[in-house]
């Protein structure tokens, strides 16, 4: 993995401290932004600035997070590694709110929540049925930022839908598009659907390959489906793709696994 190559020379640990440092920086502005937005007077102006410091003050915590997620994986110190389970929904809730306005108004985000749903087979031996996915919060929250975004690009610029779901599944030989994994039984299914260009098939089999976009230069890195692969195979889960470069089914569904969370 690239990132570890860089560990060992101690990049990660250098950029990681640079960036903590410009964080602070835009997190302290941040900070008194919030501090001067008693003295506005019109209040539908006040309410917008304070929701924007908000979301700055919220994403700026999960850069501070993921930099010390980078430096542990720096340090190889699995010890302290932090584990930050939250109910998914929430998660997904707070990933909608913080897309919104990265969204033009052709654009409609929803969120399918039927995790409270069982299939008559899902789940026969337990009689709860859990409703969260076994993930740290940070890593669920880019999963789903780089689908979403991803998303979006595919729309360019037209009228259109990004859909995220929650359901339980049960899968019978299905395999990993990017690992090849074959996949029996009961999983939770986070999906995330788009009705813009679809994926060219010739494409496909190197989407989650580091550095691979048809992005112009300066729009995509092509790192944003390698690092989520990885963040998704770390939680155990797996991934399959649906799309379709014409007709009604028009567009791409990611569709995350994930191994239904034993309940005690
Ligand atoms: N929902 C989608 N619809 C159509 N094509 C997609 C979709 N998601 C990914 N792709 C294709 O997969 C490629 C790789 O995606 P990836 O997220 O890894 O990189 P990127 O989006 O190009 O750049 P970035 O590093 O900014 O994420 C994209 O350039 C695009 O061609
Ligand atoms: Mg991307």
């Amino acid at each position: 993995m690239i990132l570890k190559g860089l560990c060992g020379c101690y990049i990660i640990p250098g950029i990681s401290h640079d960036f903590n440092n410009i964080l602070a920086c835009i997190l302290g502005y941040n900070e008194i932004n919030t501090e001067i937005i008693s003295d506005i007077k019109d209040d539908v102006l006040k309410a917008e600035i304070e929701n924007n410091t908000k979301q700055i003050a919220s994403a700026g915590q999960r850069a501070v997070m993921l930099i010390d997620k980078m430096m542990i994986y720096a340090r190889q110190d699995t010890q302290t590694d932090i584990i930050n389970v939250r109910p998914t929904s929430e998660i997904i809730e707070e990933v909608l709110e913080m897309l919104r306005p990265a969204l033009t108004s052709r654009l409609k985000l929803e969120f399918d929540n039927n995790l409270g749903l069982p299939l008559i087979s899902v789940l026969s031996k337990g009689s709860n049925l859990p409703t969260q996915i076994e993930i740290n919060a940070i890593d669920l929250h880019q999963i789903i930022t780089n689908l979403a975004i991803n998303a979006r690009d595919a729309m360019k610029n037209q009228i259109g839908f990004i859909r995220i779901s929650l359901r339980h599944v049960v899968m019978s030989e299905v395999h990993c598009i990017a690992c090849a994994a074959i996949m029996n039984g009961d999983f939770i299914e986070l999906a995330v659907t788009d009705n813009g260009t679809g994926i060219d098939p010739k494409h496909i089999r190197r989407i989650f390959d580091p550095f691979f976009t048809t992005k112009p230069v300066g729009e995509g890195t092509g790192l944003g489906l390698s690092t989520t692969m990885g963040l998704v195979h770390s939680a155990n889960g797996h991934i399959m793709i649906d799309s379709d470069l014409t007709g009604i089914s028009k567009g791409t569904s990611f569709k995350l696994l994930f191994p239904v969370p034993v309940i005690n």
